[in-house]
């Protein structure tokens, strides 16, 4: 099927919400890829708008104002702020960012539910929901706490027991509590009104299944999953006092649904872009209801049913509005192996990062784009930040800029040399990058950023190849004029790069076209060996990226362990207490103090360090003990230990350990050995 031809491209990426700051999975998911496509488009001269915003309604908020003991207006003004700052340090270039308390957006989102509700588009439905009477008011699921059915938690809320982590109603708690009087709840009805997606479930079935097979398979298979059910009225309106009112009369004390009127905070951030500068932008109506836009929506999985289902039934329940072409939902990504949660502060924060590695955006972009999560969840670690960073970013990509450079310095004066008669060094080289921009570009417009990076990247590694093989500095003692020729192909490699990684790393390619004087560029100049001429001038050499140190990357894991253990700390519930036992039962137990002689790694088995200990009978005993990974064994030679001394003897990996070191679990599952407080004899008896 031939691609349709659009004149311009409105770009979303999810509007966060204003209750916390912005962390790696948000910006591997959503926006560091919505900016790379928006940068490319820019660079390709289309006409293009990257809109974002926050999103200041909803539940949580609400939440957490009355916790913090403040006004919800009081959280959206400060996380707006937070987030707005450190998108723009970050170099994610939104045309606007805006947020769902403005006035526009109020005005918007009334207009369009309003539209709906006239035009016969909503149905009206009363439900019993819990109500609190002391309070007077209805409660959010999330302001009812009782008793898990399943785990028996006494603390789960009314949509979720976080201690089994099962889905739940508010009906199913044992014993609910209003968490805002702490009153018992009663059932009340309430009116509130629906969107019928079931009456365009045919409609989406068409549209998505049918008409985009294209769409990435885990979007395309979550639709697929949703519309193969059949789909229920939803309701659009909650009673809630945080919100945009809904605009019907006897509608008092009811707000839109968040889900309702986040969406249209995109149309609503464009109207502001558009009246703050019509002779650029145009009319807002342009980039939502022509058939010549295009639509692209960057989200992550969660936001699946919202941005393919539960918005395009809004926008076609309305009439005016062009339908989204892609939605490329990225999975999630976990942190050093664990999921990201922003309760348990298990996060790499963007503010923090910015503050703790000042100068260094392109290193993280780099990062998150190289383990993006687009086809299955991925992983970050610091380690691996580290590595690409010293291996890939300083030693690949750095390094060729910098030979090239220092070079065209020291035999050039920094003044770009002209290009003699081509060998067939130079031939493979250039036929090897020339195709860049195709391959790049296939994989931009198929949303594959990691691959498309990749690609950049192999510009350098070509380069780097290259000017190993050519050996310039051997040349130039016999055949200067054949250098003039290798550091001309390298610097047009070099301000290749510059092109190729301006929508992957803006601040390295803006650093780099400083380093070679090159002003004006755009991608049609992608693959072309005549960008710097003959004779152009380059600036003084500078390294484009830096090694980052093993004590750098210490500091970062020790955060995360502390924050691994104040939550283990959070978590802990001593274990019941055993069974009484007699004290004849307790006797028959043999502890005694052992003194560590040696200690040592169980070779192929990390876990185990072989203890040979000194019992005052005057042989040695060898217990192994699975606290490897807790210790290192010199720290335990010469200590005094307790150990059982009459356990049966067990075979573990092929030693016969003799009894068991005694040792105390920690809530994290850390194990300490038991130590003495002051010395004593060797086999004495402990009791
Ligand atoms: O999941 C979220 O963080 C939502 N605040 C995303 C909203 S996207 C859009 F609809 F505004
Ligand atoms: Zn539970």
């Amino acid at each position: 099927m031939e691609q349709k031809k659009y004149k311009r491209t409105t770009v979303t990426s999810a509007l966060p919400y204003a209750n916390g700051g912005i962390h790696i999975g948000h910006l591997a998911g959503v926006y560091v890829p919505a900016d790379i496509y928006v940068r490319y488009l820019r660079l390709k001269k289309e006409e293009v708008m990257f809109v974002g915003g926050s999103d200041e309604h909803g539940v949580p908020i609400t939440i957490r104002a009355r916790k913090e003991g403040v006004t919800p207006q009081d959280i959206v003004d400060r996380y707006h702020q937070l987030i707005k700052d450190s998108f723009e340090e970050f170099g994610i270039s939104f045309d606007v960012y805006s947020r769902t308390t403005s006035k526009t957006h109020h005005e918007m989102a009334s207009a369009f539910f309003r539209k709906l509700y006239d035009e016969g588009k909503l149905t009206e439905e009363t439900t019993e929901q819990y109500y609190d009477e002391e309070a007077h008011q209805f409660l959010a699921d999330r302001y009812i706490t009782g008793e898990c059915p399943h785990c028996h938690n006494t603390g789960a809320y009314g949509d979720q027991c976080e201690k089994c982590g099962r889905d739940l109603s508010p009906t199913e708690l044992i014993n609910p509590k209003s968490t805002i009087s702490g009153s018992v709840p009663v059932m009340k009805g309430t009116k509130n009104w629906y969107l019928p997606l079931n009456e365009y479930q045919e409609w989406l079935k068409g549209w998505i299944l049918d008409g985009h097979k294209e769409w990435r398979s885990n979007v395309y298979g979550q639709c697929k999953s949703w519309l193969d059910m059949d789909l229920q009225p939803r309701a659009m309106t909650r009673d809630l006092n945080w919100g945009i009112p809904v605009p019907v009369e006897g509608a008092e004390g009811k707000v839109l649904y968040v889900w309702f009127d986040a969406p249209i905070g995109y149309v609503s951030n464009t109207k502001e872009l558009c009246e703050s500068n019509p002779a650029r932008w145009g009319d807002w109506q342009k980039w939502w209801q022509d058939e010549d836009t295009r639509l692209v929506h960057f989200i992550g999985k969660d936001n699946i049913v919202f941005h393919c289902i539960i918005f395009p039934v809004m926008m076609k329940a309305h009439g005016s509005y062009i339908m989204p072409d892609n939605v490329p939902a990225n999975e999630f990504l976990n942190l050093e192996n664990d999921k990201i949660s922003t309760s348990r502060n298990w996060a790499i924060w963007l503010h923090e990062y910015l503050r703790d590695f000042p100068g260094k955006q392109d290193v993280l972009r780099y990062v998150l784009t190289a383990n993006a999560p687009e086809t299955k969840d991925n992983n970050f670690t610091w380690r691996d930040f580290q590595d690409r960073n010293n291996n890939e970013l300083v030693a690949v990509y750095g390094n060729f800029v910098n030979r090239a450079l220092q070079l065209t310095k020291k035999y050039w004066d920094g003044v770009v040399p002209a290009c003699g008669e081509l060998t067939d060094v130079d031939r493979h080289a250039i036929e090897e990058f020339k195709d860049v921009k195709a391959k790049v570009e296939n994989l931009l417009d198929a949303f594959k950023f990691r691959d498309a990076q990749f690609e950049a990247m192999n510009l350098a590694r070509i380069g780097n190849r290259y000017i190993t093989e050519c050996e310039p500095w051997k040349v130039w003692k016999t055949d200067p004029k054949r250098v003039e020729t290798i550091l001309y192909i390298s610097l047009q490699l070099v301000a290749n790069l510059a092109i190729a990684f301006e929508p992957f790393l803006p601040f390295s390619s803006k650093k780099l076209r400083e380093l070679i004087n090159m002003a004006d560029f755009d991608w049609s100049q992608l693959g072309q060996t005549d960008l710097l001429p003959a004779g152009h001038q380059l600036a003084e050499p500078a390294l484009l990226f830096e090694k980052i140190e093993d004590e750098t990357i210490e500091a970062q894991l020790k955060r995360l362990d502390d924050i691994r253990k104040a939550n283990g700390a959070a978590n802990y519930q001593a274990a019941p207490i055993k069974e009484t036992i007699a004290f004849e039962d307790f006797e028959k137990l043999d502890i005694r103090v052992g003194h560590v002689k040696a200690c040592e790694k169980v070779k192929k088995a990390n876990k185990l360090l072989r203890f040979t200990l000194d019992d005052g009978s005057g042989t040695d005993r060898t217990i192994v003990s699975g606290i490897a990974k807790y210790y290192e064994p010199e720290e335990l030679v010469g200590k005094d230990i307790l150990f059982i001394a009459n356990l049966a003897p067990r075979q573990l990996m092929g030693i016969e350990s003799q009894g068991m070191i005694l040792s105390a679990e920690d809530c994290d599952g850390s194990l300490s050995v038991t130590t003495l407080l002051k010395g004593v004899k060797p086999g004495s008896q402990v009791g």
